[in-house]
């Protein structure tokens, strides 16, 4: 096992109802600014039962923070809480607004231009208001990590920063929350959250033996409970396990220890900010094709996946290799999203653009080994046409 700290400071309270703890979590003097994305917390009754928690005390609100949240959005949002003073942030969404409300967080004390926060990586972050969550869509950890990812449409930059001061001072996980997600947002979570278990398990063997048991069984409950969820999206069963599954896949407990990779979610925020995919789709496109071509480097960890999360363990290395992989395709094909280029009209002329921007960003060597340069990616991004 690697050697690690592990810092998690985040409440949660999990279950239906508790929406009304708010009064509880949230100080009485506070002056509220909560964050809300399009219509769907007003249209589901989530707003009201917080504005009813939140009782006498004082509270503005702030939407329209969008799908992959805009630098430009946020910096209104930023505005009202200095010009109103408020001092307390509560985000009421999916992992959009969550990150929209770190970013926020964090920005009303930057002491240069806030975008600054993304191009350091968070280093800089010294404050941030005290904030919670009352989370709508199970898939992205956002509610019990401190990362943020930001996209500023100026410019198709898509950046993610953290920093010890953004993680959420609490947040609330009522799965029914989350019964009237459309199935392309639910399938998202799924897949989301299954990524998020791969990229810090499907590295190189640390005899890390709690963290790799702890991962196989997130991803054979995303199994278990995926497609049945599609069908019965209103199982409180059903969600409430997605949506402990999903937090703790990104919660910094299964990536304790363990080497990380990361490379399907950096080539994926590039594909989202140049051609505006769903950060899930982008992951489903690119996960498959990034462990066949990498599938020497982390062969051994392929070799168990494949035996302890989907039990093949019968023909060659390279056999069981394969069935490991079509089967991670077929899943994420199941739950109804497309996981070639093609299926989202981007075809070659779109690869060098791309790869561009990794180089822009200094993407150029990602992965647990740095392996992943602009010519790997480029075999990836062309193998999953
Ligand atoms: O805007 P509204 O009307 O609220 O609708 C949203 C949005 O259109 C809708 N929705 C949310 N809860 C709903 C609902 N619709 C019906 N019923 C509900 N209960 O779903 C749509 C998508 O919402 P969004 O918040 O964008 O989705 P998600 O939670 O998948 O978040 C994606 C963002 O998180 C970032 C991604 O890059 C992307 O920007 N990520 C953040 C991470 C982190 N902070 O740790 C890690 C991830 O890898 C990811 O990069
Ligand atoms: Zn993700």
């Amino acid at each position: 096992m690697l050697n690690f700290n592990f810092y998690n400071p985040t409440h949660i309270v999990f279950g239906e109802g508790k929406v009304a703890e708010l009064d509880q979590l949230v100080p009485k003097n506070a002056r509220i600014l909560i964050l809300l994305g399009g219509k769907s917390a007003k249209e589901n009754g989530t707003l009201d039962e917080v504005t009813q928690a939140l009782g006498n005390r004082y509270s503005e609100q702030f939407s329209g923070i969008e799908p992959n949240p805009s630098y430009e959005t946020l910096m209104k949002a930023v505005e009202q809480v200095k010009s109103n003073q408020l001092d307390f942030l509560l985000a009421v969404g999916g992992g959009s607004v969550i990150d929209g409300t770190k970013f926020v967080a964090a920005a009303v004390f930057a002491k240069t231009e806030p975008w600054n926060i993304l191009l350091t990586v968070g280093s800089e972050v010294t404050q941030a208001l005290p904030f919670g969550t009352v989370l709508t869509l199970p898939a992205t950890g956002s509610e019990m990590n401190n990362g943020s990812v930001i996209t500023r449409k100026e410019t198709h930059d898509k950046l993610y920063f953290k920093s010890k001061q953004t993680f959420p001072q609490f947040s609330i996980l009522d799965p029914t929350k989350s019964y009237s997600l459309p199935p392309r947002q639910l399938a998202n979570g799924i897949a989301d959250a299954y990524t998020h278990i791969m990229e810090q398990y499907l590295t190189y063997p640390t005899n890390a033996l709690v963290q790799d048991r702890f991962a196989e069984g997130l991803l054979q409950t995303l199994i278990e409970i995926g497609p049945s969820l599609m069908e019965n999206p209103r199982d409180y069963d059903l969600q409430s396990n997605l949506m402990w599954t999903a937090t703790l896949a990104l919660n910094g407990l299964i990536g304790a220890g363990v080497p990380h990779d990361w490379a399907t979610h950096m080539i994926g925020h590039e594909i989202t900010a140049l051609h505006g995919l769903d950060h899930a789709q982008t992951l489903a496109i690119i996960l498959p094709t990034m462990l066949d071509l990498r599938r020497e480097e982390k062969r051994e960890k392929l070799l168990q996946y494949a035996d302890r999360v989907w039990n093949i363990n019968t023909g060659t290395d390279a056999q069981r290799i394969n069935m490991a992989i079509n089967n991670t395709r077929n899943f994420f094909e199941q739950l109804g999203i497309k996981t070639r280029l093609s299926a989202y009209n981007i075809d070659s002329k779109d690869i060098q653009p791309l790869l561009d921007r990794l180089e822009a960003h200094g993407m150029v060597t990602l992965g647990e080994h740095d392996t992943v340069n602009l010519t790997m990616s480029r075999k990836v991004l062309e193998a999953s046409l």
